[in-house]
């Protein structure tokens, strides 16, 4: 096959950030016809108040003839009002709620320590069937950094089924073969998330033959095998699994520094790359059904009426170039592979 066109996707996990970086990366979401847009601004988004005056920000910065619809969410705090929530979600402005463990990554420090101070706010959601996406790590420095996955399912995500076996809840950029594994074998109110960078990369591709900022991001990319359990995820038709890309992009300098920010930028060539890892399954047919169709029917939105063709070429495409922005260049995911596939329109 040497082209296919699918209905156009959606993004269940996008960082957009804000003012010049906003305005510079908003532009390469335009495979997607929508995303779920990441709270974890400085200071975060919390209110329902933050998610309009957010949301109007970025339908100000999209480029003419761009027809991209955020879906927001909220960044639950110790704080977060029920109420707040529940009147956000009933107006429709958002469509999620976002968990972040305090500490697990940029921008968490507003997070959740104890998840029994939140128990409140997730009775309402389950009660309005609003989703909880979830990042899906523990913080405890006792943990090592390639198990906090696994810890996290075991102390947190468990026990909070257990009690609100209700409350739907998306486990975002799963990363391990535990995570794939507690998904699957649980019901349909809990989902999974994938990203393309944690469909191609292992953790020797992080750190043989020297340390590559650009694949440093959280979670963690882990071992082979477990990367394989994702990639068999993805592409196995399992309708609670979708694509999330987690494209988190930081200025040049903050990820080529002494403390490099955690975070891949994958918006421009998402869906090519994308396109690359089921056709090597043999699984194009399943792109669609990832990338389109599993993601809007989980969240109980309608597909999108549009289309999107990828094309592939026999020559390999140029390495992609970083994206200026007003906020600095960002570098584009490049795993060092050839790339065959490019989206036609
Ligand atoms: C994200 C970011 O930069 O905001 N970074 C990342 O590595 N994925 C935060 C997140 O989603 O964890
Ligand atoms: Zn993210």
């Amino acid at each position: 096959m040497t082209e296919i066109t699918i209905t156009r996707p959606d993004d269940w996990h996008l960082h957009l950030r804000d003012g010049e970086m906003l305005r510079g990366v908003l532009p390469a979401s335009r495979d997607f016809a929508r995303a779920i847009i990441m709270p974890n601004l400085v200071p975060p988004v919390v209110t329902g108040a933050e998610a309009a005056a957010y949301r109007d920000r970025i339908l100000a910065a999209r480029p003419e003839g761009q027809g991209f619809e955020p879906l927001m969410t909220l960044y639950l705090t110790e704080g977060t009002d029920p109420e707040d929530v529940a009147s956000a979600a009933a107006s429709g402005l958002v469509t999620a709620v976002k968990l972040y463990p305090a500490g697990a990554t940029t921008n968490s420090a507003s997070g959740v320590r104890d998840v029994a101070k939140v128990m409140g706010v997730l009775e309402r959601m389950a009660e309005i069937g609003l989703p909880l996406c979830v990042h899906g790590e523990v913080t405890d420095p006792a943990v090592d950094i390639f198990d906090r996955e696994a810890a996290f399912i075991e102390r947190v995500l468990d026990p909070v089924r257990t009690r609100l076996p209700e409350l739907r809840i998306i486990m975002e950029h799963v990363t391990t073969r535990d995570g794939i594994d507690y998904i699957a074998g649980s019901g349909e109110n809990l989902a999974g998330s994938l990203t393309v960078h944690h469909l191609i990369l292992n953790r020797n591709d992080l750190l043989v033959g020297g340390v590559k900022p650009h694949f440093y991001c959280l979670p963690i990319v882990k071992r082979e095998h477990h990367r394989a359990a994702l990639v068999a995820a993805a592409t196995g038709g399992d309708p609670r699994f979708f694509l999330g890309t987690d494209s988190a992009p930081h200025s040049k300098d903050r990820k080529e520094c002494d403390c490099c920010a955690a975070g891949v930028f994958t918006a421009p060539n998402a869906m090519a790359w994308l396109a690359q890892v089921f056709e090597a399954e043999g699984a194009l047919d399943r792109l669609e059904g990832f990338a389109s169709l599993n993601g809007p029917a989980w969240y109980g939105l309608p597909p999108n009426a549009e289309k999107l063709t990828l094309r592939r070429s026999e020559a390999p495409l140029p390495a992609p170039e970083a994206l200026q922005t007003g906020a600095g260049p960002v570098v584009v995911f490049d795993p060092g592979l050839p790339l065959h596939w490019h989206v036609v329109a």
